[in-house]
């Protein structure tokens, strides 16, 4: 069945919802050991990671006994969630995996205090951000800013940098609003082997652990501010993309929750008016993100089989006819947006807890990239520019997209560029000045070896983000190259990396995986490693000279090197 029309069938209530599932957990165990992934089953680094314990503590006092215990036995230790949603290999321990255990937080997430006087809520780290807002707006109060996906803990968000949209009051990242937290470190015999320390604003470990990855230590308690409750009166505008360049800086400052979706191959850009508006205002609708709204199993299951089809065909028009079917259904149904029960015009007008975060995948059906089914394969890049680089940015990803525009229908299958916009922040590891994130999707292939179509644009626009740019990689997200060069991006990184040595001297809470990542030193470059973005390609072998993909320098940035099919080109020795 095509892809249109299951969504067709859908829209008209023909086919029923499926059953919830709920997701897989992302460490999986048995007598031998622990399995250690991720919410997609996969990590962007192929190889398996393995952990011989997990502990499930429940209170603070349990996570300061789980770190004196691997203290004592000087293990390996990584802070897991019940989510697991990052795609980088952050949270595996060291080999050998006899030497590590891993302390979960999907235990520690009974205790939610909300303090209306002083405008404040105080949770446990691994309490799920759904559940924190709902708490928060039953006290008739709101969290200004959340990741746009419900389904991450507190402590997950914070320690990756995570963010909604806004360049107003504190910024859209989660952390700007965090005003203190508990942390537990590793100490002597004489403290226990480990200890609970309280870190707020004006401490000056403060900016080094709100973002910090899970290596300076547990966070236990999170501490936020809050405002009075409101609401967002939210309208999509579809225009021709023909000014983006101009217009992004002056949405971010009229539209407190401003964001842009840019479809490149279609030359539309999807303006987000969205701003706050008093709680008595009438309406009470809801923003279920079509990217992570429940659909039936076969849905996301036609969409992936449709696409491998194209990919083996090698079939840009398919995929052009399927970027534009997408991109009309989404303004058709407002991007998930519902006056009610379903979208009946625009504005749409609802609580705050209902508009800016949502997730009914997780509750009403199963999400499309659970690895239990065969659906949504993706790669995702973050590029968080200076506010001041974007506009070249984006005239060059035109110059690139002038020239074949088809090449970019790939991208629009998805969510073309997610644009979002991240305030200064004083954390070491936020970034330094006012920026936009852009956010981009596309196909993965089921093998880390196997070529895709067009790979060479994706290539040449991630590495035009993180290194023509300087772009900082979302710590969250992305394929290992995009971390290259990263700690010269930030200009207080030696200040956190002293922090992290004062708390965590053995480097107790560090591995060789994340020490890829925060350091971004790169693998070796082995055979095909810029197939799956571990690399940049030099030689041809980086890419996949059987299949014809060899190593080319970039269209429009020329110092780019990008795998392209080139079925006359000779092989360079
Ligand atoms: C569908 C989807 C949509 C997303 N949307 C957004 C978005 O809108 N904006 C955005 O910015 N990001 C987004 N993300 C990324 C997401 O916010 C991050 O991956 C986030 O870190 C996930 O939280 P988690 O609880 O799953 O943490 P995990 O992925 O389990 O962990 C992330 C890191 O935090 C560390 N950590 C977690 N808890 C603690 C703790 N208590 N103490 C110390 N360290 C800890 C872990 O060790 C690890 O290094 C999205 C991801 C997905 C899958
Ligand atoms: C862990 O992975 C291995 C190798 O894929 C597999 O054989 C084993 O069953 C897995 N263990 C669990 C508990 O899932
Ligand atoms: C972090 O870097 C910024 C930009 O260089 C600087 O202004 C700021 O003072 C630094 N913060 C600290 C604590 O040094």
């Amino acid at each position: 069945m095509s892809l249109l029309l299951l969504l067709l069938l859908l829209l008209h209530g023909l086919i029923p919802l499926t059953q919830a599932v709920p997701p897989r957990p992302p460490v999986l165990c048995d007598s031998l050991g622990c399995n250690v992934s991720n919410a997609y089953g996969r990590w962007t680094d192929p190889t398996p990671c393995r952990a011989s314990t997990i502990v499930y503590p429940r209170t603070e006092e349990e996570i300061r006994q789980a770190v004196a215990t691997a203290t004592r036995k000087n293990l390996k230790v990584k802070v897991v969630t019940g989510y697991g949603h990052s795609i980088p290999k952050l949270t595996c321990p060291a080999s050998p995996p006899e030497n590590s255990m891993l302390i979960s937080t999907a235990a520690y997430s009974s205790s939610i205090e909300v303090d209306p006087h002083n405008l404040r809520v105080t949770a446990d780290s691994g309490v799920g951000i759904r559940d924190l807002i709902d708490r928060v707006e039953e006290a008739g109060l709101s969290l200004v800013a959340s990741t746009y996906w419900e389904g991450a803990s507190l402590g997950g968000v914070i320690s990756t940098g995570s963010h909604g949209s806004s360049w107003w009051g504190e910024g859209g990242a989660v952390h700007e609003q965090v005003v203190g937290l508990s942390l537990v470190i590793p100490a002597g015999p004489s403290e226990g082997y480990a200890r609970i320390i309280r870190i707020d604003g004006g401490d000056p470990l403060f900016d080094a652990v709100r973002v910090s990855l899970g290596v300076v230590g547990v966070i236990c308690k999170v501490t936020l501010s809050l405002e009075l409750g409101f609401k967002r009166s939210i309208t999509n505008s579809f225009n021709d993309d023909a000014h983006l360049e101009d217009k992004f800086m002056d949405i971010a400052q009229i539209y407190e929750f401003a964001d842009i979706i840019w479809y490149p191959s279609q030359y539309q850009a999807v303006y987000r008016y969205d701003n706050r508006v008093p709680l008595d205002s009438l309406g009470d609708g809801i923003n279920d993100f079509i990217g992570f709204q429940s659909m039936p199993v076969p849905v996301y299951m036609a969409a992936r089989a449709t696409e491998e089809e194209l990919e083996s065909e090698r079939d840009v028009r398919g995929k052009c006819v399927m970027a534009a079917s997408q991109v009309a259904y989404k303004e058709l149904v407002a991007n998930g947006l519902k006056n009610n029960v379903i979208f009946t015009g625009y504005p749409v007008v609802g609580r705050q807890g209902r508009m800016q975060t949502s997730g009914s995948c997780l509750h009403l059906s199963m999400c499309p990239w659970d690895p239990r089914i065969k659906g949504l394969r993706i790669y995702e890049a973050s590029a968080v520019f200076p506010a001041s680089k974007f506009r070249d940015f984006i005239q060059d990803v035109k110059m690139l997209r002038d020239l074949k525009p088809r090449n970019f229908c790939g991208l629009d299958i998805y969510t073309g560029f997610l644009i979002r916009f991240i305030k200064a922040s004083q954390a070491y590891l936020g970034p330094s000045e006012d920026s936009v994130a852009a956010d981009f999707t596309f196909y993965q292939a089921d093998k880390p070896l196997m070529p895709r179509l067009n790979q060479d644009v994706w290539e040449e626009v991630e590495q035009m983000a993180f290194f023509k740019y300087r772009a900082k990689p979302h710590w969250a997200k992305n394929r290992n190259l995009a971390f290259l060069g990263v700690e010269d991006k930030y200009p207080n990184f030696s200040k956190f990396i002293a922090v992290k040595q004062q708390l965590d001297p053995q480097g107790m809470f560090s591995s060789e995986w994340s020490d890829e990542i925060l350091f971004g030193k790169g693998a070796s470059k082995g055979d095909g490693c810029a197939m799956a973005g571990q690399c940049i390609c030099s030689e041809d072998r980086h890419c996949s000279p059987g299949d014809q993909y060899f190593c080319k320098p970039g269209l429009v940035y020329k110092e780019a090197r990008v795998c392209r099919y080139s079925p006359s080109s000779m092989s360079s020795p």
